[in-house]
């Protein structure tokens, strides 16, 4: 043998065991563009990286933990084994943008064993964590799996990173910071992000898209990606008033790291990577869960007209509430939100909630009689839980209040937890002391799924306020039915800085890439408190129905207004929030957006989207339609005029036309606008 080859093998033997490099394992997506390669290094820390039609699009990232009461899960690790299989099948959603959805991935998933350190006791044990990896073709999941060994794990941080491959621009939130979610997004270079929350979006000068965010997030802590240096990101998990961000019981899996990729805007928002990765439905028959629109007792507080609070300008009176189910009865909403009917706002909830009934109406509140009322018009009431972050104080009323909705019939409720970011109550530690946890930390994941639970046992909908963020457990808890995790419409009312141009078409590609937002638009009026205008024409307005999904959907405006737009009123009327398919036609991130979407309960398609501050022009082929059926288009568009900066932008254009698939329709987005188009098959006499 050469002395050179003997020398090799020298060195070989000398390396120990726990470092010993095994040959890294590849597993590519179904269709071959995207391939996941993961080994360990000399030192035994173990990697993952992404390559996408043959470039690095992340590359060498580091996987593994640190913990409070443990050595960290980081170096002199192996691959003590690994297994493959692959999945292809379709499943359906009782509600959402599309009815059914193909999961296709192929799986690898990679024991990886920490042997015990030579001349120290301080690893008793070799420790295995299971690494899973699935690859579809728009994108990549891994979760890492404890074993039941492990006892109980506390985990201090996770070190899974992501390093991205080429420069980009970036659109995100700032993460730990004191409004939650509630933020105006950043549009930056990938590599001037601070910390960021997820989903965050960005886009590579090679056109590639790419969404970082997670799916299944039970029992553990929210991720931050935190920039380390570079285009380095490492996963850092909401904080704990424990100490340990995760305490757990092995066995148990990890939620799954998540990055949806794909060459353009459209396969972004298309992909259903996060429902793919979230168990199938627990609830059994959800028949009883309805997608809806609805209106509410809500506005008139936010501009300041109406309080939440008793007194004369009490909004959640029997009078006021009788209205509003008369004008749901009337114009076809079936929902009537009430907030401000209990027990508790009259002193500072905020941050507090202590003094909340949630069983108990205010004296000029009749619950029973109207809940009754409602149902007689057709219309249900909708509940209200606000807790001010009183996560404890809730829990302790929770079984009473959802039973009292469910015999009431009161089928869905909004919830919400106003406090500032680490300001939610967890209730008191031994001592007397104040328990403080944050919005998405794990104490705060555990409460979210017990409401859940607890309202499914009634057959309630839940829909929080100030929630964690959304990573696709309505597969599996179907009565999850939307959320709020950004900021909302109420942003528009309160003053500057309001929402600007950019935040929901910027929403669109980030938030809603989680899953369905109660953004709540429908403000016709355009105007927040003191008459302060909004960054938004009027068919804008309109727009939003077909571009932020819900399949729970508010006209926010108090009634008096809306009831000055009889001809969008009946448009928001008829629009579905529940759809058969969604498609993305065209549309740039942060930019502008254009939808077509078809009903799932009649034959109706819809055409939509909205622009930022710039003015577009659009041409759509109506090929999507079934051929030799003629449709009647009937087109909310901005006026000529229309401009989100000036008095005229109220100025709308409603039109019809007789169409068929060789049909193309054009049309202009004013700045700050949308278009909204409903195609309802034209009915020959003979048929009516
Ligand atoms: C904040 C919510 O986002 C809003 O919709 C609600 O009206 C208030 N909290 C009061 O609960
Ligand atoms: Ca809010």
């Amino acid at each position: 043998m050469k002395t050179w080859l003997l020398a090799l093998v020298a060195l070989f033997l000398a390396i120990p065991a726990a470092a010993q490099q095994s040959a890294p394992l590849t597993v590519a997506s179904p269709n071959g563009s995207i391939v996941l390669t993961t080994g360990v290094t000399g030192e035994g820390r173990a990697w993952y990286r992404v390559d996408r039609a043959g470039q690095p699009l992340i590359s060498e990232s580091r996987l593994g933990f640190l913990f409070t009461d443990a050595m960290a899960f980081d170096r002199n690790v192996a691959v003590a084994g690994h297994e493959r299989s692959s999945v292809d099948n379709r499943w359906e959603l009782p509600w959402g943008e599309r009815r059914f959805v193909r999961d296709h991935h192929h799986e690898l998933a990679v024991t990886l064993r920490q042997r015990p350190l030579d001349g120290s006791t301080l690893i008793p044990a070799p420790r295995d964590i299971i690494v899973r990896f699935r690859v579809f073709d728009d994108g990549i999941g891994f979760r890492y799996e404890f074993g039941s060994g492990w006892g109980t794990v506390r985990i201090q941080d996770e070190l899974t990173e992501f390093v991205v491959a080429g420069a980009g621009t970036a659109w995100w939130t700032i993460g730990g910071d004191w409004n939650r979610y509630e933020q105006l997004y950043q549009r930056t270079a990938i590599d001037a992000v601070s910390t960021a929350h997820t989903p965050m979006t960005m886009v590579l000068a090679n056109g590639t898209h790419l969404a970082f965010h997670e799916a299944a997030l039970v029992d553990y802590a929210g991720m931050w990606l935190r920039r380390t240096d570079g285009q380095r990101f490492r996963a850092t998990l909401s904080p704990s008033g424990n100490g340990a961000r995760v305490t757990r019981a092995a066995p148990f899996p990890t939620p799954w790291r998540t990055i949806r990729i794909s060459g353009d805007a459209a396969g972004l928002v298309e992909s259903d990577l996060e429902l793919n990765l979230n168990e199938p439905n627990k609830l059994g028959d959800v028949s009883w869960v309805v997608p809806y629109k609805y209106i509410g007792i809500w506005w008139d507080m936010h501009l300041d007209n109406w309080s939440w609070a008793q007194g004369p300008r009490h909004g959640a009176t029997t009078a006021n509430t009788r209205r509003y189910i008369d004008f749901a009865a009337q114009h076809g909403f079936r929902g009537v939100l009430v907030e401000g009917w209990n027990i508790g706002w009259d002193g500072n909830w905020f941050g507090t909630g202590d003094a909340f009934s949630f069983t108990q109406p205010t004296p000029d509140f009749d619950l029973e009689g109207l809940a009754a009322y409602a149902r007689q018009r057709g219309v249900r009431l909708i509940g209200h839980h606000e807790t001010g972050g009183n996560s404890a104080h809730y829990d302790a009323q929770l079984e009473d209040a959802m039973a009292l909705y469910g015999r009431l019939g009161i089928d869905s409720v909004k919830t919400g937890y106003v406090a500032d970011a680490g300001g939610v109550i967890a209730g008191r530690n031994p001592g007397g002391s104040l328990q403080m946890e944050w919005h998405d930390g794990q104490w705060q994941a555990r409460h979210h799924l017990r409401v859940v639970e607890a309202a499914a046992r009634n057959r309630v909908a839940v829909n929080p306020h100030e929630p964690i963020k959304d990573t696709g457990l309505r597969r599996t808890y179907p009565n999850w039915v939307s959320r709020e995790a950004a900021r909302g419409m109420e942003y528009n009312a309160w003053g500057e800085p309001g929402n600007g141009v950019d935040h929901e078409v910027t929403l669109i590609y980030t938030r809603m890439l989680s899953g369905p937002m109660d953004y709540t638009p429908g403000v016709l009026s355009l105007e927040g408190r003191g008459g302060r205008p909004m960054a938004s024409t009027l068919a804008r307005q309109l727009a939003l129905y077909l571009s932020l999904y819900s399949p729970i959907q508010m006209a926010a405006d108090r009634i008096e207004n809306l009831a000055r737009f009889p001809r969008e009123l009946a448009f928001i009327a008829a629009v579905p929030t529940n759809w058969e398919d969604s498609h993305l036609i065209d549309g740039a991130v942060g930019d502008y957006a254009l939808f077509r979407r078809k009903d799932r309960n009649s034959a109706d398609w819809y055409v939509g989207g909205i622009t930022n501050g710039e003015a577009r022009d659009f041409d759509v082929a109506l090929d999507f339609l079934p051929a030799g059926q003629r449709y009647t288009a009937t087109i909310y568009r901005d006026g000529p005029d229309a401009d989100y900066r000036r008095d005229t932008r109220g100025q709308i254009v409603i039109e019809e036309r007789v169409v068929t698939s060789a049909d193309r329709l054009a049309f202009r987005m004013a700045p700050g606008g949308g278009t909204a188009i409903r195609l309802s098959p034209v009915r020959s006499r003979a048929r009516r």
